[in-house]
């Protein structure tokens, strides 16, 4: 649904983005990683306009962007930043309502929709809908922001490291509910960070841009398992790549079925990472877990040996 094709932008004598050519299907959640000034934000820019290109095609839905009615364009794409660029001197529910107000909305309309906005990320109406954003937490900014670019229900929604200056645990809170709410939602993401961890928890589709350009792209796993170049290598963890891999894998595809042996005495639910298990083997001296539903009955299980294949396996 969005194509890149040869698509660079010079600012002068610089060239920020060079030549990059990327397809994002529709529905899916694509990440953009790489060190500061290799090009990102300018990527994601050009995407809605707020930056021409300077060569190459940008196509939504196979129609060149500068073919849109801006309007248009604008209630297709939601637009996410770090420092939220909220109205300081308007309040939470003024500031969700912009975009549905600049289409002209009804006031009845642009209310219930901000309403449900707020409910959805966790912004109790009462007690935020009036509130400045001084008033605000960086997280609470941030929910605001979002809600703020799905207030006109576009399709494609761009987030330039919208949780980059967040507290470690605010961000991780604020990562799983974007998860979640993706998981309903399907919209068409692209989302800029330069947190490689970040990146891998939440993309479907994973590019690592360096100097303008893009070095690698493809699934999160497929770059674990085969990344391009020693530089690839380095921003996915180096050392780290096999835990980084361990934490995308669920145990179930892992696990075998349950043996004439007596159960193993740690158990741990299916749907948890093989990172997860890694760490319960190392924390209760086992080399044998018992894998659990949802009701806590095992299901089968998963032995060390077994998952050290196996990932061997995947490499090859
Ligand atoms: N408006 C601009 N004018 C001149 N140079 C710019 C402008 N915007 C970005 N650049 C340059 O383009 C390069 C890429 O910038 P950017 O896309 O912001 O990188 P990133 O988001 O990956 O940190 C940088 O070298 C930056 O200095
Ligand atoms: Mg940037």
């Amino acid at each position: 649904m969005i194509e890149l094709s040869h698509v660079s932008k010079h600012f002068g004598e610089e060239t920020a983005v060079d030549d990059i050519t990327l397809r994002i299907a529709k529905g899916k959640f694509c990440a953009l990683v790489g060190t500061s000034g290799c090009g990102k934000s300018t990527t994601l820019r050009m995407i809605n306009r707020l930056i021409e290109h300077s060569a190459g095609e940008i196509t939504l839905d196979g129609q060149l962007i500068e073919n849109y009615d801006p309007v248009k364009l604008r209630r297709r794409i939601g637009y996410v930043i770090q420092s939220t660029g909220l109205f300081p001197h308007w309040t939470v529910a003024r500031n969700i309502g912009l975009v549905p107000r600049l289409l002209k909305w009804s006031g009845e309309d642009v209310t219930s929709r901000v309403s449900e906005l707020m409910n959805l990320l966790g912004l109790p109406v009462a007690e935020f809908a009036h509130k400045y954003p001084h008033q605000l937490s960086g997280g609470q900014a941030q929910r605001v922001g979002v809600a703020r670019a799905l207030a006109a229900d576009p399709d494609i929604l761009l987030m330039d490291e919208p949780f980059g200056a967040l507290d470690p645990i605010t961000r991780e809170k604020l990562q799983d509910e974007l998860a979640k709410l993706q998981a309903r939602m399907h919209k068409t993401v692209v989302f800029v960070t330069h947190d490689m961890d970040e990146a891998l928890k939440l993309a479907d589709h994973l590019v690592v841009m360096r100097d303008g350009g893009i070095v690698q792209q493809g699934t999160p796993l497929a770059l674990l398992q085969h990344p391009a170049d020693p530089f690839v290598e380095s921003l996915l963890g180096g050392l780290e790549r096999g835990l980084k891999q361990a934490a995308l894998t669920r145990i179930k595809d892992h696990m075998s079925s349950l043996g004439p042996t007596l159960p193993a005495q740690s158990r741990i639910p299916g749907d948890f990472s093989l990172r997860q298990a890694l760490s319960m083997m190392l924390r209760d001296h086992s080399d044998r877990l018992t894998v659990v539903d949802q009701q806590d009955v095992p299901i089968g299980e998963l032995s060390l040996r077994k998952i050290v294949k196996e990932a061997q396996l995947d490499k090859g």
